[in-house]
């Protein structure tokens, strides 16, 4: 019998070519700026769009939670990038070679060459998914009293922190928080910031540094290189360790290589392995860097990697699989390689960006510069009639699926959690985030997305606000229950059904 292994490096773009293809650069004769699509699709998946009456049906039974929504009643699923970006050919076919075995699988061998070659680290960790590599390093740095600070949180990522006694502090430039803005780095941590509040709190306290790349809750922003050079200097300073959430990291690349002009001439590849370098622990969610399942930490200090790795076979599983399915991580190896090709990892920040720009020339309020993820709109702006107490946010994304079958997300006080003494903290921003999952949509469908929040905006007034009848006490957003405040749901769709006669 022969056997005949993948050949991984075949997709192992050469990162020091620069791309010919980046489809922003291809003109159209029209003038019109279109995010030319460079792949083809060759599977699909059947899309329904039920009647307006079923998809009220639908909040009610989801408790007004687009988290509980069930995908046989949604048309677009804009929920997440996590999970559901489309895979490549490459990746499918490496999926059929996996070598399943409890220990030493020669598929974990090939993603450690993956992560060596793309992120530069040499000793890897695998975990089920992004959040079990925030359990695992907050439960072996994290105690009572710890101090995390971060260019923003995320969901997952404070709640492990919280859950071992630690706070964390969120030290942005001000410009972050500004909605209309032309600031190409929002996601920087603020220096001074930094450097007063390890100095306050002793930097003792203080276990680790964590940067995300391209801040999740604020609308996707990136942070520059040059900052992170900062941040560096900061952390050797001190001697605190940085801890680089990796989940977005290739976007937050491809936004360095479009904006950072000491960047302007390099390449993917490089300016990964420039951010990672200045990490001495990154981990990642594999379910969005590299288009697949799992996660995993990684590094090049041994004494950082013998203190995890005990932890791995405790939670997740052998060290040479991590929980993950041995399949999944053929693909993501693969996967990690695309992350080198910019046609591919620009397919979502280009449609972003497109919608962003269309949205923004009717006046719905969105974030800008557009980033990465999913576009961001601005609910404190078009529900300013609905208090923060009633959620905003939340009445957008259920009003936006109830007239449209678009599932977005709530990123805004929902999505926050109560303080020790069980008050509400209200979000920064109260935003809902329509997630663009890389070549997965179509321009027509960006197009419906943009037509439906256009008359939603313009029927602003008809969304009222929610409140809680089931809230968990940990991450209350994924599963709580809401209701309408008042019977604006069915004052929405009676307006939708006026302007829109039978159309779905
Ligand atoms: N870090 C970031 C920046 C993330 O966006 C996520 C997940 C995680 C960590 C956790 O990874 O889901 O694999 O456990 N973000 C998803 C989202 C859930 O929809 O934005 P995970």
């Amino acid at each position: 019998m022969i056997i005949i292994f993948y050949d991984t490096s075949k997709i192992n773009i050469n990162s020091h070519i620069k791309s010919f293809f980046i489809m922003q650069e291809i003109k159209f004769f029209s003038g019109e700026n279109i995010p030319l699509e460079l792949h083809k699709v060759r599977i699909v998946q059947k899309l329904n769009l039920v009647p307006i009456e079923r998809r009220l049906e639908a909040l009610y039974e989801g408790g007004f939670n687009t988290f509980r929504l069930t995908t046989k009643d949604v048309f677009l699923d804009m929920l997440t990038d996590s999970g559901t970006n489309a895979m490549s050919d490459n990746q499918l076919a490496a999926m059929m070679q996996a070598d399943d075995a409890y220990a030493g699988s020669q598929s974990f061998m090939r993603l450690q060459t993956a992560v060596k070659d793309v992120l530069g680290k040499e000793y890897l960790l695998p975990v089920h998914q992004g959040r079990a590599a925030e359990n695992i390093i907050s439960i072996a740095y994290v105690k009572k009293g710890s101090l995390v600070p971060m260019n923003y949180h995320f969901t997952t990522a404070m709640a492990h922190i919280t859950q071992n006694g630690g706070k964390i502090v969120e030290l942005l430039y001000d410009e972050a928080y500004v909605i209309n803005s032309d600031h190409p780095f929002k996601g920087n941590m603020n220096i001074e910031k930094l450097d007063e509040a390890i100095k306050n709190h002793g930097p003792e306290n203080v276990p680790f540094i964590r940067m995300e790349a391209s801040t999740n809750l604020i609308g996707g922003q990136p942070f520059s290189v040059q900052n992170l050079r900062d941040v560096r200097k900061i952390a050797d300073k001190y001697g605190i360790r940085i801890v680089l959430d990796c989940s977005l990291l290739g976007e937050n690349a491809y936004l360095v290589l479009k904006r950072e002009p000491e960047f302007k001439n390099s390449d993917m590849g490089t300016i990964m392995k420039t951010m990672t370098a200045l990490a001495d622990l990154c981990y990642f969610s594999a379910r969005k860097i590299s288009s697949s399942r799992g996660g995993g930490m990684c590094t090049n200090k041994l004494e950082i990697y013998k203190e995890l790795e005990a932890l791995v076979p405790l939670y997740e599983g052998f060290t040479t699989y991590g929980g993950i399915s041995i399949r999944e991580i053929e693909a993501m190896a693969v996967g990690l390689y695309e992350t080198l090709d910019e046609t591919m990892i620009c397919q979502s920040p280009e449609f972003i960006k497109y919608l962003v720009d269309e949205l923004d020339k009717k006046g719905v309020p969105v974030i800008k510069p557009a980033g990465v993820l999913g576009a961001h709109i601005d609910a404190m702006q078009v529900c300013a009639h609905v208090p923060q107490t009633e959620y905003p946010a939340g009445a957008l994304a259920a009003a936006l699926f109830l007239i449209s079958g678009i599932r977005g997300m709530e990123r805004g006080s929902i999505s926050n959690q109560r303080d020790e003494d069980g008050n509400e903290t209200y979000a920064d921003m109260e935003l809902l985030r329509l997630a663009v999952p890389r070549r997965v949509f179509t321009l027509s469908q960006i197009k419906y997305v943009e037509d439906r929040l256009n008359w939603l905006y313009q029927n602003r007034e008809l969304i009222g606000g929610l409140r809680f009848v089931y809230e968990p006490p940990v991450l209350r957003f994924f599963m709580g229950g809401l209701e309408p405040t008042s019977d604006w749901p069915q004052k929405l769709m009676a307006k939708f059904k006026k302007d829109f006669g039978e159309s779905l």
